[in-house]
């Protein structure tokens, strides 16, 4: 009740298993279910909705099971508004320390039309439903569903009602996603004033993101008097989903000065859940969603890395570690300059000079033309491939491919070997097989190949593949490595490279150094 609770604290009331398992497609298992609770209850939930226990045995059995686990948050389940879901939701939260009833019916003219109820016959079903709950739990929250679409009047009278039977707490939903800020703090404002007995509950505000309001409108609904906020960690619900767990908890964090109202929520902990709940749910996290997307806290653009790396508060309200993050990310992508890309290099444990850096800033500006997102792992591929590079007996200059259905694959290279340039055109089964004959064209050698391997290290289908090759030739072994978003370039490069380690150990191995002659093939 408003009274035993201090004024400026906001109620988190997460819904993510409930209203969040609506979402189509987003079901969860048991276990999942479990954990999800486990993890809410850990970062401070103050209110679990576990489920609708009538809507199935599993619904059920999920929420007696998060119920009887519960540590700190109160458990609730819902329940329409007749008596026999309200029942079997009074037993699935039974084994709970702090059990809640949550019960509603659609109010607004569209809503009333379903059960083909009259006000009167509405109001009656009200205070008969809200009764029974209560006298099963002491802790009831009811909800006149639609009523941002239901008339004023009606509304307040419906309110009156249910807190007369004995709800606590009183949950204004929005349920379409229909309105807006100023709306949404005013309806609660004035309801708090009108309705008798208003000041002896908790008002709730449950907002849909249909408009994409919700987190405005539940934060204006706080500014109205509401003092529980109904959400789901990433926003997951029905349609375009609900206000979002981790959108509210960091705006009143972050922005106390203009919202003095405070939750008790471990803010540390919704990067975790986030990624869990976008897992078990099957519904990824949109790349630049507020506080917990992929970007949220990455910056790709020279002008903003610069900044960043001079001072954080330049591009970041908040810290990356408040979410659980262990820090900012300065993904390298086409927009990025030279101060990032030597920041990366030192962060991976590359110490390059000026020159140098020159060097790698071109073939990295060259492989960010060509790829979205440049990663770690492409960055070590990229020294990687660069070393020994100039001093290379054979070099690939270019290399035509062509493959597909109906037919053997053809690979056309133009080599430089020793300082001679070459060309060769061979044919074989797949273009890393054709591929690799036309380099034997150009350099016949009795290397035997005892490893191909192709890693894709990075994500997506832009993905620069590393490829490794073994060979081995009269018990010299060498490894050459290349990477290339074109798998076929990549192994041609990478078997080059181990031909050109080949030669280097066979200069190395004194005695016993093969001094065959290279025959070339000479270009035409
Ligand atoms: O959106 C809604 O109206 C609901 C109710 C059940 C509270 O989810
Ligand atoms: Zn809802």
């Amino acid at each position: 009740m408003t009274t035993a609770l201090e004024k400026d604290r906001v109620l988190i009331f997460d819904t993510t298993l409930r209203d969040g398992e609506q979402s189509p497609g987003a079901t969860m298992t048991h276990d999942e279910k479990l954990e999800i609770a486990g993890l809410l209850d850990e970062m401070g939930v103050d209110i679990i909705e576990a489920g609708f226990p009538i809507a199935s045995e599993g619904d059920f059995k999920a929420v007696s099971e998060i119920a009887e686990r519960s540590n700190n948050a109160v458990i609730c389940g819902l329940a329409r508004a007749n008596f026999k879901d309200i029942d079997r939701c009074a037993e699935a939260v039974r084994k709970a320390a702090k059990p809640r009833i949550h019960t509603f019916i659609g109010t607004s003219p569209l809503h009333r039309a379903i059960p083909n109820l009259t006000m009167d016959e509405m109001a009656e079903r009200i205070h008969d439903t809200v009764t029974h709950a209560r006298n099963l739990v002491d802790d009831v929250q009811w909800s006149p569903m639609d009523a941002t679409r239901t008339e004023w009047d009606y509304l307040c009278r419906v309110i009156e009602i249910a807190i007369k039977a004995g709800a606590t707490t009183i949950n204004i939903p929005d349920t379409v996603g229909y309105t807006a800020p100023l709306e949404s703090a005013d309806l609660i404002r004035r309801l708090i004033e009108t309705v008798p007995g208003a000041d002896e509950v908790i008002f709730a505000t449950h907002c849909h993101n249909d408009l994409g309001l919700a987190t405005a409108n539940a934060l204006a609904a706080v500014e109205g008097g509401a003092r529980q906020i109904e959400c789901t960690i990433n926003g997951l619900g029905e349609r375009a989903g609900n206000t979002a767990l981790e959108e509210v908890v960091m705006a009143l964090k972050v922005r106390n000065d203009i919202m003095p109202w405070h939750t008790q929520i471990d803010t540390t902990k919704i990067m975790h859940i986030s990624r869990r709940v976008s897992t078990v749910s099957g519904f990824p996290v949109q790349f630049n969603k507020a506080i917990v997307g992929k970007n949220a806290f990455a910056h790709e653009s020279g002008i903003h890395q610069d900044g960043m790396l001079k001072n954080k508060e330049t591009f970041e309200i908040m810290r990356p570690e408040d979410v659980g993050l262990s820090g900012t990310s300065l993904p390298l992508g086409k927009h990025s300059g030279r101060a990032a890309l030597r920041d990366k290099l030192n962060n991976l444990g590359y110490e390059v000079g000026d020159n140098q850096l020159k060097d790698i800033f071109v073939r990295f500006k060259e492989l960010a033309d060509r790829k979205k997102e440049v990663f770690d792992d492409d960055i070590i591929a990229l020294m990687r491939s660069g070393e020994d590079a100039e001093n290379d007996h054979l070099q690939l200059v270019s290399m035509k491919v062509i493959c597909g259905t109906g037919g053997p694959a053809e690979a056309t290279l133009e080599m430089e070997i020793d300082g001679k340039d070459l060309s060769a055109t061979a044919q074989g089964d797949g273009p890393v097989d054709a591929a690799f004959k036309a380099v034997r064209e150009l350099y016949p050698n009795s290397a035997h190949l005892q490893l191909y391997q192709v890693h894709a290290v990075t994500e997506g289908t832009d993905a620069q593949a590393t490829v490794s090759v073994r060979l081995e030739e009269d018990g010299n072994i060498a490894t050459g490595q290349s990477a290339n978003t074109d798998t076929v370039v990549a192994s041609a490069k990478a078997y080059i490279n181990a031909l050109n380690r080949l030669i280097v150990r066979r200069g190395k191995v004194g005695e016993g150094a093969d001094t065959r002659e290279i025959s070339y093939k000479d270009a035409t």
